[in-house]
């Protein structure tokens, strides 16, 4: 039966100790998968994704700098001494940097990439050789990465990991793993709680659904990606941003026009 349970499967959840991939890793926790959250520190900070999942699943914790590739060999030969296969991962850690073009240095473009693209890279050639046909990859994105944004750095970012999550897609859709990409509008976590008011005001007035969006909406996209439902599905973007990045700007000329 094809279903959204994910019973027997391992998956891999990166920055999973707030925010986004909390709440993912507990949601796949949840629909039955063994879940390993990964983050910068030495254990699980106690927070939304702790707990036991109500559930089927497990939750377990390790540590996963994504920018080191000896920690993904170290992480990926602890789940080959498990005997575990790996059948999802969800590259969702990211780090953002505000400094705008004119600003903004080449060291500042490299520290970023470092997280949000290479860290993928990384964790996509570490884990590929535990997982088999069926196994299925989530790179997590933004709307920056589909229009212009201000911070540059983060913005370049996300459109260099468009680039990688393609070229995933084509080369390892023969061994049958899918590799699709989410790009969250703004969504309310400890990444934008720090952000200025006015930038939360112009973000949803350019979101037809009028509104942030919820951890937990973008946990549902992931599940459905990480799902046989979603089995035919792959070198996908899907927004998950209440329609912001739909419009290409016309939003404030049918405003206008009401
Ligand atoms: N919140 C938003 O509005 C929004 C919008 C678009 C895209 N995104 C993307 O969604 C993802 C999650 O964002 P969030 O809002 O939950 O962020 P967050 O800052 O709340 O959480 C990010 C997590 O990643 C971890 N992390 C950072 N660097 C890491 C590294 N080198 N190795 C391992 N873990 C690391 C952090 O410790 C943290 O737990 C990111 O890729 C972000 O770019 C977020």
């Amino acid at each position: 039966m094809v279903s959204l349970q994910l019973n027997g499967r391992t998956v891999v959840v990166t920055g999973a100790a707030q925010g986004q991939g909390a709440a993912e890793a507990r949601l796949l926790a949840e629909a039955g998968a063994r879940v390993i959250a990964t983050d910068l520190a030495t254990a699980m900070p106690a927070g939304p994704a702790g707990g036991t999942p109500s559930s089927g699943g497990e939750l377990l914790y390790r540590p996963l700098d994504v920018s080191n590739a000896s920690a993904w060999a170290a992480l990926a030969e602890w789940i080959r001494s498990q005997g575990w296969q790996v059948d999802g991962l969800v590259n969702n850690a990211g780090i953002t940097q505000r400094s705008r073009l004119l600003e903004a240095s080449a060291g500042d473009l490299q520290k970023v990439y470092d997280v949000n693209v290479a860290g993928s890279l990384l964790g996509i050639q570490a884990l590929a050789a535990l997982m088999g046909s069926g196994a299925s990859i989530v790179n997590v994105g933004s709307v920056a990465g589909l229009t212009a944004h201000y911070p540059v750095a983060y913005t370049a970012s996300k459109w260099a990991l468009r680039g990688l999550s393609q070229v995933a897609a084509m080369e390892l859709g023969p061994r049958g793993i899918r590799v699709n990409t989410i790009h969250p509008g703004f969504i309310e976590t400890p990444m934008t709680a720090g952000a200025k008011p006015g930038f939360r005001q112009a973000t949803v007035a350019e979101t037809p659904l009028g509104r942030t969006g919820s951890v937990e909406e973008v946990a549902g996209v992931v599940l459905f990606l990480l799902s046989p439902l979603s089995s035919f599905v792959t070198g996908a973007e899907i927004p998950v941003d209440g329609g912001q990045s739909a419009h290409g700007g016309a939003k404030s000329i049918s405003d206008a026009l009401r």
